[in-house]
């Protein structure tokens, strides 16, 4: 085994066997949710055309100090960046630039629209864990590049919408908003600082600057007391006059008539701005009143700033991601692997030559790895919740049988081996 060099700082102290803090080990007997989770997100995904893309884990740190924006809690205090060859290099806080800048390196922009992407896999986020909330968490996301009307803005939720009922989680709300576009921000900037003016000295250091800088990020504000003033009604009837234009207003229009059209339950919350600073028009959040205080198990919106900010050609675009954890902590367990037949045998070779056979079939099949006695096998079967124990002692091999016991009635019946693989239709 390799040492680590005297110099290095994991020779100092000897590190104890513990993940770092804001981690999870995901176990065997969560990961049936964890598979079923990403099983149903491809099956749903193609349904809707959309094709998998993997991009890096660790991008330049520009990317999102330039795409995520740099008046955001991620890339003020939340990204994992370190430097090598003199480069800035930073963990994945999300998942949307990555997925921008990978599909304009590759020439993709050229590809006929609209383009619907999806990824799954770890983020990073350097946060003050809690339940759930880690440091390292997943996501599984969606975008849609090059459609700019507001049918794009309903598909993609109408996707997570059928994503969750899919899944069979109950109890979710969706709340949507419209923050405009740059341009009809100055009419907010103007009212809310005059609005709020008179409360600046009460607010927090992270409000106080975004008063100057972005005050449309003053309501993403997590400081108990700005945000209930944020829900104060002189607040809220600001709001509620909408500063945007009538573009603006038009589209999101259309989103909220299409949505109620599908038949899809939704509340405006005027206060919904969202932590990344590269959204315009149509926000949402989908939110679990079983998560505790993080609620939102996904969030997304339309992005047609991102390109530019990115440097790359005017580009709309619209997604969302969900977060894995969180997900998983809503959906009933899926942790018991199906098993249609535990091999019962004193017979090594004949049993795993029989497993070879039923797999071959497109069933699953186990061999007992214990060696114990046949009574001790047979009740490690119904330990492993198997369909059918298939019995192969040594009289079975010489006449060529096996005894087949269903597990669910106990009804045990001898066949002739052909007949037996025979009757296997495959699969469940
Ligand atoms: P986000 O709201 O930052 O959006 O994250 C999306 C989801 O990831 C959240 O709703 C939550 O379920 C999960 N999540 C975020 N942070 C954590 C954490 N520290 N621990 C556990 N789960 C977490 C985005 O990331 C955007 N890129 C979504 C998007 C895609 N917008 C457009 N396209």
């Amino acid at each position: 085994m390799s040492q680590a060099p005297a110099s290095s700082p994991s020779s100092k102290k000897a590190q104890p066997l513990q993940r770092p803090k804001g981690t999870q080990d995901v176990l065997p007997g969560e990961m049936g949710k964890w598979h079923h989770i990403e099983a149903t997100a491809r099956r749903l995904f193609g349904q809707y055309g959309y094709s998998e893309i993997r991009t890096p884990v660790f991008e330049y740190t520009s990317l999102y100090e330039r795409g995520v924006g740099e008046e955001t809690d991620i890339v003020n205090k939340e990204m994992y960046t370190f430097e090598k060859g003199e480069r800035l290099l930073t963990l994945r806080p999300e998942g949307t630039a990555g997925v921008v800048r990978g599909f304009v390196e590759n020439g993709m922009s050229r590809m006929p629209k609209p383009v619907k992407l999806y990824y799954m896999g770890p983020m990073f986020r350097y946060e003050r864990p809690q339940a759930g909330r880690q440091r390292q968490f997943h996501q599984i996301g969606v975008e849609i590049f090059g459609i700019e009307g507001p049918m794009a803005d309903v598909e993609t939720i109408l996707t997570a919408m059928r994503f969750f009922e899919a899944l069979g989680v109950p109890n979710l709300a969706l709340e949507i908003n419209n923050i405009g576009d740059p341009s009809c921000r100055e009419r907010f900037r103007e009212g809310f600082r005059k609005l709020m003016k008179p409360h600046l000295d009460s607010l927090c250091e992270n409000c106080r600057r975004r008063y100057d800088t972005n005050p449309m990020r003053m309501l993403d504000c997590k400081v108990p007391t700005d945000k209930a003033l944020y829900q104060q009604p002189e607040v809220q009837q600001f709001l509620a006059e909408d500063f945007t234009s009538d573009e603006c207003k038009a589209h999101f229009q259309a989103v909220q008539d299409a949505l109620t059209g599908l038949g899809i339950p939704f509340t405006r919350n005027p206060n919904l701005v969202r932590g990344l600073d590269y959204y315009n028009r149509t926000v949402f959040e989908i939110t679990s009143n079983h998560l505790g205080a993080q609620n939102a198990v996904c969030g997304g919106g339309r992005y047609d700033i991102l390109f530019e900010k990115l440097g790359a050609a005017t580009m709309p675009g619209i997604g969302w991601a969900l977060g894995v954890e969180r997900l998983v902590s809503l959906i009933e367990d899926q942790s018991i692997q199906p098993l249609d037949y535990y091999i019962v045998s004193d017979q090594p070779a004949a049993a795993f030559g029989l497993q070879q056979e039923l797999h071959g079939k497109g069933v699953s099949a186990e061999v007992d790895l214990t060696g114990k006695g046949f009574g001790k096998q047979l009740a490690a079967a119904g330990k492993r919740q198997a369909r059918f124990a298939v019995i192969l002692g040594e009289s079975e091999i010489q006449e060529n049988q096996v005894t087949v016991k269903n597990l669910e009635n106990g009804e045990q019946e001898s066949h002739s081996r052909e007949v037996f693989l025979a009757q296997i239709s495959g699969g469940r």
